[in-house]
């Protein structure tokens, strides 16, 4: 049931710090402080190339995925959603690593996908939270999300946890690859142990999110921005308003506002900017001001630090944790999720069951 929640979706929003732990210890070695995989099929210092293929919020899950294997394990990752990649042919490199990312473990697309993965002699490996799924069947490892039972339609906890399994695996790629040292790996092992409590400070303090949804809740068109691995976050954030508040939402690359969307601002549009204390703050930060200068309302997710510097430019903002950068697409991904949650209950619409969409997409 929902226990004392209103909504389904609230009540897995809540549960996140649980599940994302639940999930982290089946990898995380509690005395050696240590992350580890279990043993594959395959080598992971030989992989060549690496595929990763889902659909919507999983397929955000694996954008975020390639930026950590790409920056710790320095192995090339070649992204698709599921819909595109099965049908155009691609070539895969001899010994490469396709790898599938489903709540379900059940969509038509990308379980076809993997069909052709498979065909083109790639070792499989799939990311599921449903064991026994049909992608769990076919593939040669499988690591399991610990989300549980997901009922609310809009992907909230699955997509947390299948980062929390992605980013040990890109932290086991790195080791396995020699592509990072025991300190960095320790950084990255300490940054992990913290986040379900981390989780746990960002959701105690939901407050400011749920003033904030009453602004953007008149509005008709949003956008989301981010940099790097908030890019993602950005794109995850506009999919969560679409689907449950039904109001027009595009996420950017901040860096790309200037190629054509910032003829879309004023003082209507309101922008969300996802921006963590990383190596792209500043970049960033004055992406924001040149929005803010076309008369942009932003509401500025950052730590404190950050957000310090960006107030007086914003309308509004959202305190967060200062977190190391690894792991701050996972912590960004709440305050997202429960701007979209207190939009819709604003706009009266049905949370849980979203106008014309399904929990599982088994048709193509
Ligand atoms: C969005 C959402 C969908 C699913 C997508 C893939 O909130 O839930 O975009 O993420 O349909 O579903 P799975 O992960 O089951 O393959």
């Amino acid at each position: 049931g929902k226990g004392d929640h209103r909504h389904y979706m609230l009540k897995e929003i809540y549960e996140q710090p649980q599940v994302i732990g639940d999930t982290l210890s089946t990898f995380f070695n509690p005395t050696a402080q240590t992350i580890s995989m279990p043993n594959f099929p395959f080598d992971l210092k030989n992989i060549p190339r690496i595929t990763i293929v889902a659909c919507g919020t999983s397929f955000y899950a694996g954008l975020v995925a390639k930026y950590w294997i790409e920056q710790y394990a320095r192995i090339g990752v070649d992204i698709d959603v599921a819909s595109e990649f099965r049908y155009r042919e691609a070539p895969m490199q001899d010994g490469g690593l396709a790898l599938f990312i489903s709540q379900s473990g059940e969509t038509a697309d990308t379980l076809a996908a993997l069909r052709y993965a498979k065909s083109q002699g790639q070792s499989i490996l799939s990311i599921v939270n449903v064991p026994e799924s049909s992608m769990e069947r076919e593939s040669d490892a499988v690591l399991l999300t610990h989300a549980g039972p997901e009922i609310g339609v809009a992907s909230t906890k699955a997509f947390t946890t299948q980062l929390t399994v992605l980013a040990c695996f890109a932290i086991s790629l790195a080791k396995a690859k020699g592509a990072i040292d025991t300190a960095c790996e320790a950084r990255l092992c300490r940054a992990m142990a913290e986040v379900p409590s981390r989780t746990a400070e960002v959701l105690n303090h939901d407050e400011a999110l749920r003033k904030i949804a009453q602004n953007v809740a008149e509005a008709r068109d949003v956008l989301y921005l981010g940099r790097g691995s908030s890019f993602p976050i950005a794109m995850e954030g506009a999919l969560k308003l679409k689907e449950i508040s039904y109001i027009h939402a595009e996420g950017y690359a901040a860096g790309e506002m200037k190629h054509g969307p910032i003829a879309l601002i004023d003082e209507n549009v309101p922008i969300i900017v996802i921006a963590p204390m990383d190596s792209n703050f500043e970049k960033t930060a004055s992406n924001t001001q040149e929005s803010v200068a076309r008369g942009g309302k932003v509401i500025f997710m950052a730590s404190k630090e950050g957000v310090e510097k960006m107030a007086d430019h914003c309308i509004a903002t959202v305190t967060m944790p200062n977190v190391d950068p690894f792991v701050a697409p996972i912590l960004y991904s709440i305050p997202v999720q429960l701007l979209a949650y207190y939009v819709a209950i604003h706009k009266g619409t049905d949370v849980d069951q979203p106008r014309n969409l399904a929990k599982s997409v088994t048709v193509e």
